[in-house]
C-alpha cells in the first residue's frame, strides 16, 4: 500500500508543478471570450436541465462536424448549470485505433470525481461492504481504496463463479447507485463527449443509463459526437437509432455559424469589427466552422498565403512555433487523449525541467492545453493534422518510443491503462511480435476490467499476427488453440453465439482428440452451447454424447464433473434416464473431491430431473429436499451461484404446485439474498417475478403491484421486465384499466418480439393479450388474437403450465364469440385440451375449468355440477379471481337451466344463481376486480336477487352490520366454522372470528346458533 501511495505521490509531483507554472502563463490566444449565437441549443439544453430537476429524465444527443463547436456548448453549459449548483462530470472518448480503452469516459469521469471528492468519499456513498465497490474499482483502481488487493481476492469465491454478463451487470449498477447518490446530493450533468470514438463497452453504458433514467432523477445526460464520422456502418449509429425511440431523448445537429455570427466571432476574437474584405475571405474559407475561422485569424499576416488545404492550416500555428516545440508536438500526436508530462518528456527524450521550457510556447499557442494530468490537443483536429506531418518511417519511431518508455515504467500512464496503451503502440509500431505479445497482455487486462468486447478484439488481432511471428506461442507461453479457447469463452460471455461457434470450428479442427482429449471435450461442450443458444432450448446432444466418451473419469476427473453437469442440465426440458445417470454420477465425483460447488449443481440438476415435466414440487417432496440440501452445500461452501439458481427453481416448482404463500416467500428471500451480492437489478429484480406471480394467484394484487413496480424502479434487463409487466398488466386489467394494460401490452410486445420463443414468457402474453383485446374490442377480436397466437407459437411443444390457462381464456372468448372463426378456433382449443398434459392440483383446476366452459358435446348434461367443480378446484388452491370467475359462470348456467328447459327449475334455478353471485361480489369486491364486479352485478339482476337482498341489507343495516358482517352472518346461519368462512371469503379465519364476535355483539346474541335464530325472525336471511 504504501508502495501505491508513494507511486501517486511521485506521479502528481511530476505533473502538477510543471502545468501549475504554464496554467498561470496561459493566455488563449485565438480564441473567442464569448460564445458567439446557440441560442436555441443553449435553450434546449437548459429546459432539459430544468426537466431532470422536475424529476423526469432528459438527454440530449448532440451532433456536429469537428470544430463546429459542441465542446464550447457544452463547457459554456456547464459554467450556468454549475452556478445553478449542479455537479458536472465530463468524459471524452479518445481515438485510439481500434482499440477503444474499455469504458474510457467514464473512467475519465470518476477520475475527475475522485480529485474532487476523494475515493473514500465515493466509496462511503456504495451500499455494503469493500466488495461494493470492487467493480467500480475495476475501472478506476484508487477506488480500491485501502485494500488494493481486495480487487482481486476480497469475495473471491464470488468472482469466481460469477458470469460476465453478471460482473458487467454489477458494474453498471454500481455505476447507476454512484449517480443516484451523487444527484441525491445536487443536480447532476453528465457529458460524454465524442462518442463516435467510444468503445463498445462505453456504448452499452451510455445505452443502459439512458435507457433506465426512468431510475435516475435529478441527472442529465448529454453526448456529443461528429455527425460527419458515422458512415454507414458506424457502430455509433446503431446506437443513435436505438436511442432514438426513447421519449426523452431529444437529438440535435449542430449547424455551422451563420455568416453574421462568423462576423461577430471574428471580431470577438481581434477585438476590434474586422474589414469587409477580411471577413469575406473568412468565411469563404472556413464556410462557417468556428475552429477554422479562429485558425484563419491567427495567422499572423492577415490570412493572405492562406494553405490549400485545411490540414495545412491547421499545421500552420504549429510550423510558426520553435523546431524543438514543433518536435515535441509531433511525438505528443501519437499519444492518445492527455499525455502525462512525464512521459512525454520520456518520449521526447528530454528532461521534466527542459520539457516545461520547450512546450510552454505550445500552451501560449494555445495548441495544446493543460489537462488535470498532462497536455492535451486542443482539438483533435490539430493532433490529425500534425500527426499527418510525421513521415512513415517517423510514425512508427514515434510510437516505439511510446512503448518502450511505457514498457520500461508503466506507472507512467495512469488509471490502469497501461498494457492497452502499449498493445496500441506496438500495434501502431508495425512491431508484429510486440504487437502481439502485448496484446495478449492487455487482453487479460480487459477481462480484468469487465471489457468483454475490447478483450475480444485484443484476442481477434493476437490471431491474426500468429502467423507473422514466427515463434508465437513461446513468446506468449500459450499455444494458438489456448488463444482461440480464450476468445471462445469471450464470445460466450458477450452472447456472440455465431462468432463463438465459428471459432470453436477452428479450434476443433486443429486439435487432435487422442492427443489433447480434455480440451477437445471441453470444445466440444462449447459448441453444444452456442448451437443450444442458436437453434433453441432442445439441441442435439451429440457433442456431449461424443465428450463424455472423450474423457472418462481415469482422464480427468474435474472436467468429467463440468461435461457431466452440462450434460445433465439438458434434462430441464426433455426427458430420458440418461440424464439421471449423468447427475448422479456427477454428484459422486463432486462429493469425492469435496467440490461443493459441483455437488451444488448437480443436486440442482436432480432436483429439476426429479420434479419432472410437470415443473412442480409440493413442500415436503423429493425436489424440495433435494434443493434444501443443494442450498446448505453451497452455502457452506460460501458459493453463492448455485443459491441464486436453487432460489429460482424452488420459488417455481413451488407455484408450480400451486403453494403460492410459500412460493412467494422463498423468491422474497431470494431477492434480499440478491441485493446483498450486488445483484438487485439482475436476480433479484428477476425474483421479483417469482414472487409476484404467486401473489397475484392469491389475489394480494396491491403487493404483487408493489413487488413488481419496485423491481421495475430497478431497471432490469428487457427479458424480466416483460415478465413483470405481464403480471402487472393482468392486474391493470383485472381491475378496469384498459388504458394501464395496452401500456404494459406494448411495452413488452417490442421486448418479446425480440426473443426468440419462450414459453414462459411468450404464453402469459399471449393470454394477457387475449384478455386484452376481449375486454377492450370484444369477443370477435379475442377470438383472431388467440387464433393468431396458437398459430405463431409451438403450443402442441410447450409446457402445460402455460398452455391451460390460454386454453381456457380463449375458449371463454370463443363461446362468447359466434361465427366461423371462432367455432374452428373451439375446436382446435378441444382438441389440444384432450391431449394436453395435466400436472398437479393447479393444472387440474385449469382442465376442469375447461370442461366447464366448453363440455364435450356427448358428455350429456352436468353443466352446474362441472361449474361448482371448477368452483371447487380454485377454493382449494386459494385462488379467489378465477373462483369468482367460475361462481359467475356457475350462475350463469344455473340461470340458463331456470330459463331453459333442463336442469333447476325457474325460482330454483334462480336461488342456485343468487347464492353464487354472492359469493362471487364479496370476492370481487375485495379484490377491486370492477368489470367481474359489474358483470356478476347484472346476473344479479336476472337472477332476480337484488330485490330481495336489498330488503335484508337494510334490514342488517338498521342493527348495524356492515356488508361483509352480513355476508359472514348468513355463512353463520348457514352452519360455517370460522375456517369455512374464511375459506369462502378469502379471509384470515382470525379475521373471520373477529367478524363473528362483532355480528354478536351486534345482535345482542351469546352464541352463533343464538346469532342464526335472531337472524332468521329478523328476516335477515330472506332470499338467500
Ligand atoms: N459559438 C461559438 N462561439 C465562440 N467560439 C466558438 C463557438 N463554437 C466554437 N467555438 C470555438 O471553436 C473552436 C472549436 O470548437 P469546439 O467546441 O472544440 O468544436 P467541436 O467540439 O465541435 O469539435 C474552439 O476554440 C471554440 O472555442
Ligand atoms: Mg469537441
Amino acid at each position: 500500500m504504501a508502495g501505491k501511495e508513494s507511486a501517486r505521490q511521485r506521479e502528481q509531483a511530476g505533473m502538477s508543478d510543471p502545468r501549475g507554472i504554464l496554467v498561470t502563463e496561459m493566455s488563449r490566444r485565438g480564441a473567442s471570450p464569448v460564445l458567439v449565437g446557440r441560442a436555441a441549443e443553449m435553450a434546449a439544453l437548459e429546459t432539459a436541465f430544468e426537466t431532470v430537476r422536475q424529476g423526469s429524465p432528459a438527454a440530449l444527443l448532440i451532433g456536429g462536424e469537428a470544430g463546429v463547436g459542441k465542446t464550447r456548448l457544452i463547457a459554456e453549459f456547464a459554467v450556468r448549470a454549475r452556478s445553478a449548483g449542479a455537479r458536472v462530470l465530463t468524459g471524452g472518448c479518445l481515438e485510439l485505433g481500434a482499440d477503444g480503452l474499455p469504458y474510457g469516459p467514464f473512467t475519465a469521469m470518476l477520475r475527475d470525481l475522485v480529485r474532487e471528492i476523494g475515493a473514500d468519499e465515493i466509496v462511503g456513498m456504495l451500499p455494503g461492504s469493500s466488495r461494493a465497490t470492487r467493480e467500480l474499482a475495476r475501472l478506476l483502481p484508487e477506488l480500491a481504496g485501502s485494500a488494493p488487493d481486495g480487487l482481486a481476492d476480497a469475495d473471491g469465491a464470488l468472482a469466481r463463479v460469477a458470469t460476465a454478463g453478471e460482473e458487467r451487470a454489477r458494474l453498471f449498477e454500481e455505476f447507476l447507485t454512484l449517480l443516484e447518490r451523487l444527484a441525491a446530493q445536487r443536480p447532476l450533468v453528465l457529458v460524454v463527449e465524442d462518442a463516435h470514438w467510444a468503445d463498445r463497452s462505453s456504448r452499452d453504458l451510455i445505452a443502459f443509463l439512458i435507457g433506465y433514467q426512468r431510475s435516475l432523477h435529478n441527472v442529465l445526460i448529454a453526448v456529443t459526437f461528429r455527425s460527419d464520422e458515422l458512415h454507414r456502418t458506424h457502430p455509433l449509429r446503431a446506437l443513435l437509432a436505438e436511442l432514438a425511440r426513447i421519449d426523452w431523448v431529444e437529438r440535435t445537429e449542430l449547424p455551422r455559424l451563420s455568416r453574421g455570427q462568423a462576423e461577430e466571432l471574428a471580431a470577438a476574437v481581434i477585438g476590434h469589427p474586422a474589414d469587409r474584405g477580411l471577413t469575406d475571405e473568412l468565411y469563404e474559407r472556413a464556410e462557417g466552422n468556428p475552429l477554422f475561422t479562429e485558425e484563419l485569424l491567427a495567422c499572423p499576416d492577415g490570412c493572405a498565403g492562406i494553405p490549400d488545404s485545411l490540414a495545412d492550416l491547421l499545421q500552420q500555428a504549429v510550423r510558426r512555433l520553435p523546431e524543438d516545440t514543433q518536435e515535441v508536438l509531433r511525438v505528443a500526436s501519437a499519444g492518445s487523449g492527455s499525455i502525462g508530462h512525464a512521459l512525454l518528456a520520456k518520449v521526447a527524450g528530454h528532461s521534466e525541467e527542459e520539457l516545461i521550457a520547450v512546450i510552454r510556447p505550445a500552451v501560449t499557442a494555445n495548441v495544446l492545453v493543460t489537462t488535470a494530468d498532462g497536455y492535451a490537443f486542443r482539438h483533435a483536429l490539430i493532433r490529425e493534422a500534425v500527426h499527418e506531418d510525421l513521415l512513415p518511417g517517423e510514425h512508427s519511431q514515434v510510437h516505439t518510443r511510446f512503448a518502450l518508455a511505457i514498457d520500461a515504467d508503466p506507472a507512467l500512464v495512469s488509471g490502469g491503462r497501461a498494457d492497452i496503451e502499449r498493445a496500441h503502440h506496438w500495434y501502431s509500431a508495425h512491431n508484429t511480435s510486440a504487437a502481439l505479445a502485448s496484446a495478449w497482455q492487455a487482453s487479460a487486462q480487459a477481462c480484468r476490467a469487465g471489457a468483454h468486447a475490447e478483450r475480444l478484439m485484443l484476442l481477434a488481432r493476437v490471431l491474426e499476427l500468429w502467423d507473422q511471428v514466427p515463434d508465437a506461442a513461446e513468446l506468449i507461453g500459450a499455444d494458438h488453440v489456448r488463444v482461440l479457447e480464450e476468445a471462445i469463452a469471450t464470445a460466450r460471455d458477450l452472447g456472440e453465439d455465431q462468432r463463438g461457434l465459428a471459432l470453436a470450428e477452428s479450434a476443433l479442427a486443429e486439435l487432435d482428440e487422442a492427443a489433447d482429449p480434455v480440451r477437445t471435450a471441453l470444445l466440444l461442450r462449447q459448441r453444444h452451447a452456442f448451437h443450444r443458444h442458436l437453434g433453441g432450448r432442445r439441441q442435439d446432444m451429440a457433442d456431449l454424447h461424443r465428450a463424455l466418451r472423450l474423457v472418462p473419469e481415469t482422464v480427468s476427473r474435474q472436467a468429467r464433473t463440468q461435461l457431466l453437469l452440462a450434460a445433465a442440465h439438458c434434462g430441464y426440458d426433455r426427458e430420458g434416464p440418461e440424464f439421471r445417470g449423468w447427475a448422479e454420477e456427477a454428484l459422486r465425483l463432486a462429493r469425492e473431491d469435496g467440490d461443493p460447488e459441483a455437488e451444488a449443481q448437480a443436486l440442482a440438476n436432480l432436483s429439476m430431473i426429479e420434479a419432472g415435466p410437470g415443473a412442480l414440487a409440493a413442500a415436503g417432496s423429493e425436489p424440495l429436499r433435494l434443493i434444501a440440501e443443494a442450498k446448505a452445500i453451497a452455502e457452506r461452501g460460501g458459493t453463492y451461484d448455485p443459491i441464486r439458481r436453487l432460489v429460482i427453481f424452488e420459488s417455481h416448482l413451488l407455484c408450480g404446485a400451486g403453494e403460492y404463500e410459500r412460493a412467494a416467500a422463498v423468491a422474497r428471500a431470494g431477492s434480499t439474498e440478491a441485493e446483498r451480492h450486488g445483484l438487485a437489478r439482475t436476480a433479484g429484480a428477476f425474483l421479483a417475478i417469482n414472487e409476484a406471480e404467486p401473489l397475484l394467484y392469491l389475489g394480494r394484487w396491491d403487493e404483487a403491484l408493489d413487488v413488481a413496480d419496485r423491481a421495475l424502479d430497478l431497471a432490469p434487463p428487457p427479458l424480466t421486465r416483460a415478465g413483470l409487466w405481464i403480471i402487472s398488466g393482468l392486474i391493470a386489467l383485472e381491475r378496469g384499466d384498459l388504458a394501464g394494460a395496452a401500456r404494459r401490452v406494448a411495452a413488452a410486445r417490442t421486448v418479446l418480439a425480440g426473443t426468440g420463443y419462450d414459453d414462459q414468457y411468450h404464453l402469459p402474453f399471449a393470454l394477457l393479450e387475449v384478455q386484452l383485446s376481449l375486454a377492450a374490442d370484444g369477443p370477435d377480436a379475442a377470438v383472431a388474437m388467440a387464433t393468431d397466437a396458437l398459430n405463431r407459437y409451438d403450443v402442441a411443444r410447450s409446457s402445460a403450465r402455460y398452455v391451460w390457462p390460454l386454453l381456457v381464456h380463449a375458449a371463454a372468448a370463443a363461446r362468447e364469440a359466434s361465427g366461423d372463426e371462432a367455432a374452428a378456433l373451439l375446436d382446435r382449443l378441444r382438441t389440444l385440451a384432450e391431449k394436453l398434459d395435466v400436472f398437479g392440483p393447479v393444472q387440474r383446476a385449469w382442465q376442469v375449468s375447461y370442461a366447464a366452459i366448453d363440455p364435450p358435446p356427448a358428455a350429456g348434461d352436468h353443466g352446474l355440477s362441472d361449474a361448482d367443480a371448477a368452483v371447487a378446484a380454485w377454493e382449494a388452491l386459494q385462488q379467489p379471481h378465477p373462483a369468482a370467475v367460475a361462481l359467475a359462470h356457475a350462475a350463469q348456467v344455473a340461470l340458463a337451466g331456470a330459463t331453459g328447459a333442463t336442469g333447476a327449475s325457474g325460482p330454483a334455478g334462480r336461488a342456485e344463481a343468487a347464492a353464487r353471485l354472492r359469493r362471487a361480489t364479496s370476492i370481487a369486491d375485495r379484490l377491486g376486480a370492477t368489470p367481474l364486479s359489474e358483470h356478476i352485478a347484472g346476473l344479479a339482476r336476472r337472477a332476480g336477487d337484488s330485490d330481495d337482498d336489498s330488503a335484508a341489507r337494510t334490514a342488517a343495516e338498521r342493527l348495524g352490520l356492515t356488508g361483509r358482517e352480513f355476508e359472514v352472518l348468513r355463512l353463520v346461519a348457514a352452519g360455517q366454522s370460522n375456517r369455512d368462512i374464511a375459506a369462502t371469503l378469502f379471509i384470515s379465519p382470525k379475521t373471520a372470528s373477529v367478524h363473528v364476535s362483532n355480528i354478536l355483539g351486534k345482535l345482542g346474541t351469546a352464541t352463533r346458533t343464538e346469532a342464526a335464530a335472531k337472524a332468521h325472525a329478523l328476516h335477515l336471511l330472506d332470499g338467500t
